[in-house]
């Protein structure tokens, strides 16, 4: 072939353009690709899309993972301490393996990998609605959204602390129901294994009588170390929720596919 010493520029070009190549719809993205509105990720089975969004009328863009069929509700809120004002933000994965949001002039990284070493990682949303960040050799799963939870439990997530690993799970509601930042709500299990909404500081309700087991969820529990309910086995169809409202009520809802509606099983406010 003639031109040979152009090979490693053409072959950079080939890399660079394919990298950048991101289909609209596939569940995993790769570090040299981006995605910008209105292009979005969707799990395998289609059951959630994650991508950039602006609740109601603010003009400020959230990347987040909602429901694909089931009414679009948003599920998980990446940046909800750091909203974007341009709908042309992208999502991309730096050198470093983190997903980062960047407008041009601005930044942030949505996950927070421990390591600091640059690595490679992909991105794939699951069917779960779970966005995990993996090693591309030995799949490890260094990051995944289910870990840190905005106000909304799927079947699959956990509530609680796990010490050994470092986790701790609890839900904090939105402002408004258009303002996904952090609002005065939260839900945490206490050391007795009871779920306790906060108002801020102060306690605002706790449930003695929320039967947590038969919405599937397993209490584990280990003197200082852990205190956890898995929701595993919380119906793996996808269409259970626990959601953490505006107002400081924790709803347990199922989707009605008659009323094409969220139903609440069961809905816990203030009993003081
Ligand atoms: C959006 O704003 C317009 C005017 O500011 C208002 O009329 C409309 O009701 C708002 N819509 C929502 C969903 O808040
Ligand atoms: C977003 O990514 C596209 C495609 O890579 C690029 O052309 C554009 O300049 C980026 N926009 C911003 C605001 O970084
Ligand atoms: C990331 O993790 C480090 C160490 O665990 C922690 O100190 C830091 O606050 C975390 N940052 C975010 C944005 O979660
Ligand atoms: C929550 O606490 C704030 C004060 O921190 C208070 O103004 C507000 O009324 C409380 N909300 C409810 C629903 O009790």
């Amino acid at each position: 072939m003639r031109g040979n010493w152009l090979s490693p520029f053409v072959c950079l070009l080939v890399s660079l353009s394919l990298a950048s190549e991101f289909t609209n719809g596939t569940d995993t993205m790769w570090q040299g690709q981006t995605i910008t509105q209105p292009n979005t990720i969707t799990s395998s089975g289609g059951r959630f899309e994650l991508g950039f969004f602006s609740p109601g009328n603010n003009s400020k863009y959230y990347l987040g993972i909602w429901h694909k069929v089931l009414t679009q509700r948003i599920v998980w809120v990446a940046n909800r301490e750091a909203p974007f004002s341009c709908d042309s933000s992208n999502l991309t994965i730096n050198s470093d393996g983190q997903l980062l949001i960047s407008n041009g002039r601005l930044s942030y990284e949505a996950t927070n990998i421990t390591t600091r070493i640059k690595r490679k990682t992909f991105a794939t949303l699951l069917d779960s609605g779970n966005l995990v960040l993996q090693d591309p050799i030995s799949l490890e799963i260094l990051w995944q959204s289910f870990d840190y939870p905005t106000d909304t439990i799927l079947p699959g997530m956990n509530l609680g602390h796990d010490t050994i690993n470092g986790n701790f799970w609890s839900l904090v509601s939105w402002r408004s129901q258009d303002d996904p930042a952090p609002g005065s709500f939260s839900l945490r299990l206490n050391s007795d294994g009871i779920l306790v909404v906060h108002n801020r500081s102060k306690p605002y309700w706790h449930d003695t009588s929320l039967d947590f087991e038969s919405y599937g969820g397993v209490y584990y529990n280990s003197f200082n170390t852990y205190g956890y309910i898995s929701w595993n086995s919380f119906d793996t169809s996808g269409t259970m929720q626990m959601v953490l409202d505006a107002y400081g009520e924790l709803k347990i809802q199922s989707w009605s596919e008659d009323d094409k509606s969220w139903d609440a099983l069961e809905s816990s406010k203030c009993s003081h």
